[in-house]
């Protein structure tokens, strides 16, 4: 079936795979389809081209080959960084992959120090301080560099500098910032989560950047592929896509740059129905976080989609139950959460979309209350 012409404005879901990633994974599949840890011909064409895909990665992140991990993805990545930690400094405003190991952790009995999160959206650096008194050795302080939901920056220096001084580990998730914001805004931290799809990659791989000194605790069990942090065969096409992705970071941070007008207009046009989580704080300039008072984020994303805009109500739909943004909730509360809708602006977004997407919801507001999507 044709794809009916949609306007897609939820990048920080994910990214449409950019057109010389897919060129070069097409041309990958040839040569690299291979078990890199065979020994013959076939596995050691893959094997070469997982390399150079981790030495483009690692020119990127900074660090020796040897210290990048290939993963599955950002939750995988973050997982990977967080096992093993003797306790865990860490805030309501992270993506589940890092809250859900957090509660995990918590349910074993073990040291989770929850850091309040302030109204701007960013982590409250005296509750942080606070939080890494007597902090035990092997102690892992997780933040992200920019939040999924409204694209706060995090303080992300000062969260290193407390982190040094207290002796713990700091483990940055630059899952939304790598792609996005000059290295400045992301490269902190002794370890540091990417995920490929995020930057117009192939889904299914991420990595995970470490120290020479720090060896993680895997998290999976297996052979010994990625030096047995992560075990199972790596997909090396899926790695040749990651690199022609990072390979364009520069070209795709400056585009980003350059969306801060449109998502301006996107809250100036809808400043009299609309409040903006997170604005008060330095922000990424394609997120957009928008509160309607009184009204239902999730029932305003469907409308949005019978239109044909796709954006997120920054919610996690389980078994047909959705649960509002814990994020928008840390910051402020449930209800706000519940009315919250989240634009995400990327590369080939353009004037006429945005303003496509203001006539779009202005027509399903003055309709008044939505349809109920039913159970
Ligand atoms: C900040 C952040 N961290 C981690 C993840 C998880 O990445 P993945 O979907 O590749 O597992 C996401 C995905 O949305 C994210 O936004």
């Amino acid at each position: 079936m044709a794809a009916a012409r949609e306007l897609y404005l939820d990048w920080n879901a994910t990214t449409p795979p950019h057109p010389l990633v897919l060129e070069a994974m097409h041309a990958a599949r040839t040569f690299a389809w291979g078990n890199p840890a065979s020994v013959h011909a076939a596995g050691r064409r893959a094997r070469a081209a997982l390399d150079d895909a981790r030495a483009e990665l690692a020119t990127l992140l900074e660090r020796d080959p040897r210290d990048i991990v290939f993963t599955g993805g950002g939750t995988e990545a973050n997982n990977l960084a967080l096992a093993g930690a003797t306790a865990l400094v860490t805030s309501r405003l992270e993506h589940p992959s890092v809250t859900r190991v957090a509660e995990a952790y918590v349910a074993r009995g073990l040291d989770v120090r929850w850091v309040a999160a302030r109204p701007n959206g960013q982590l409250d650096l005296v509750a942080l301080e606070r939080a890494l008194v007597a902090a035990p050795a092997g102690s892992v302080v997780a933040v992200a560099a920019v939040n999924h939901e409204t694209g706060v920056i995090q303080p992300l220096r000062e969260v290193s500098e407390l982190t040094r001084s207290a002796g713990a580990r700091l483990h940055v998730d630059a899952v939304q910032a790598v792609g996005r914001l000059p290295k400045a805004a992301w490269l902190f931290g002794d370890t540091l989560a990417v995920a490929a799809h995020k930057l117009r990659g192939p889904k299914g791989i991420g990595a995970l950047a470490t120290r020479p000194a720090l060896v993680p605790q895997p998290v999976l069990l297996g052979g010994s592929q990625e030096r047995g942090l992560r075990p199972g065969t790596v997909d090396a096409v899926a790695a040749v896509g990651f690199a022609a992705a990072v390979r364009r970071v520069n070209e795709s941070v400056a585009r980003y740059a350059s969306l801060a007008p449109l998502r301006d207009s996107i809250e100036r046009a809808l400043g009299t129905v609309a409040g903006v989580n997170g604005h008060e704080a330095s922000r990424a300039h394609h997120v957009s976080s928008l509160v309607f008072e009184g009204r239902r984020g999730d029932e305003l994303v469907a409308a949005l989609d019978l239109e044909g805009i796709r954006v997120s109500a920054g919610s996690a739909c389980t078994a047909g139950t959705s649960e509002p943004s814990a994020v928008i909730t840390a910051m402020h509360d449930r209800a706000r959460a519940l009315a919250t809708v989240r634009v995400s602006l990327g590369e080939d977004t353009t004037e006429a979309e945005v303003t496509e997407f203001v006539e779009g919801l202005a027509r399903i507001l003055s309709r008044g209350a939505q349809p109920s999507r039913g159970a």
